[in-house]
């Protein structure tokens, strides 16, 4: 199947190296905000003017180097310093695996709080992004530690799994992003079929909107956004209590027309050069996406 020929490149290693040093092509470009902090700063503060917000991701994960890690927590610390000086309204999401969680556990907790506490200093939220099943456990080992010191951070729910519900109850006082997961996993851990994951999804998202802190729903799904608006609208659910995600350059007219809406909405915002892997996800989810790629590779 497509999907598994795109997973299977986002996990290359040299394709990945490669696509580093030769910047952004193949039109990547329409979905990734900028290679560098302005460039990305100037992508925030166009969203924030049509009333959107951003959470930000310095793109890279699976760092197996101690140097390559503390390279992305100076990246993302100083892209937090960015966000306050220019008083964008942004916050950061980050993963894991690019701090050193497969280095080693302690290691990537220390950089994990140097982070964690900066942001905490400018009142701003970190969002600790859910990677393969694998990493998952020790994400929430991650959370749960800097949650005795810190409440400024909240993670993701990933529905496709058989754990989700549990996590989630496990978590409902923290800010959750809930999305149906992005990774291939095997059928002894998730479900497998779009009926199942759609359900659970909603079953997940109505939990949290009904019993959690502030419930962010990431999906460019309309048949699940409708289902959203109308359960809000049933429950008198107050627009303070959550909001809802897409990712940076798709659907951009639905995203404009949800924030018009006056639903509180929020972009996440790719930036860097390490846009590969991120970006063969995406083809993976969507092949038309490929469209995207096509449309920017002929009109230019
Ligand atoms: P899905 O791809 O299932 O599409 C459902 C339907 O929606 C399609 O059949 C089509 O009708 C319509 N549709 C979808 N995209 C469209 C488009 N571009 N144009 C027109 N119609 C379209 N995953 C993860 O594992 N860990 C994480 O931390 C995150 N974080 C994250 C943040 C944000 C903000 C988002 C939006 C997503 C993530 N994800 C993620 C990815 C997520 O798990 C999931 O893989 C993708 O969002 C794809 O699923 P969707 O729910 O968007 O719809």
């Amino acid at each position: 199947m497509l999907k598994d020929v795109f997973i299977g490149l986002s996990q290359n290693r040299l394709l990945t190296a490669a696509a580093k040093k030769y910047g952004l092509k193949l039109g990547a470009q329409t979905v990734v905000a900028g290679t560098n902090i302005e460039e990305t700063i100037k992508s925030i503060r166009s969203l924030n003017a049509q009333g959107i917000s951003a959470t930000v991701d310095n793109l890279g994960e699976f760092v197996f180097e101690r140097e390559a890690a503390l390279e992305a927590k100076t990246n993302i610390m100083d892209m937090i310093e960015a966000i306050h000086k220019n008083g964008v309204d942004a916050h950061i999401s980050l993963k894991p695996t690019q701090l050193g969680l497969d280095i080693d556990y302690g290691f990537c907790l220390e950089n994990l709080k140097e982070i964690v506490a900066l942001a905490h200093n400018y009142h701003m939220h970190i969002n600790i992004d859910m990677e393969d099943y694998g990493h998952v456990q020790p994400s929430y080992d991650l959370l749960n530690e800097l949650s005795k010191d810190y409440d400024n951070i909240g993670t993701v729910i990933q529905a496709y799994f058989f754990r989700a519900m549990d996590d989630l109850q496990e978590h409902k006082d923290l800010r959750l992003r809930i999305v149906k997961g992005a990774y291939k996993e095997p059928a002894d851990v998730a479900y497998q079929t779009r009926e199942e994951i759609d359900e659970n999804f909603i079953k997940l998202i109505e939990y949290h909107l009904l019993n959690g802190k502030f419930t962010s729903i990431a999906t460019h799904d309309h048949n699940i956004i409708n289902h959203v608006e109308a359960f809000i609208k049933e429950h008198d659910i107050s627009y303070d209590k959550f909001e809802f995600q897409m990712l940076y350059g798709f659907r951009k007219e639905l995203q404009r027309e949800l924030a018009d809406k006056g639903y509180n909405f929020c972009t996440y915002v790719p930036f860097g050069d390490d846009w590969y892997a991120y970006f063969m996800r995406r083809l993976a989810e969507r092949p038309q996406n490929l469209n995207l790629v096509f449309k920017q590779v002929f009109t230019k």
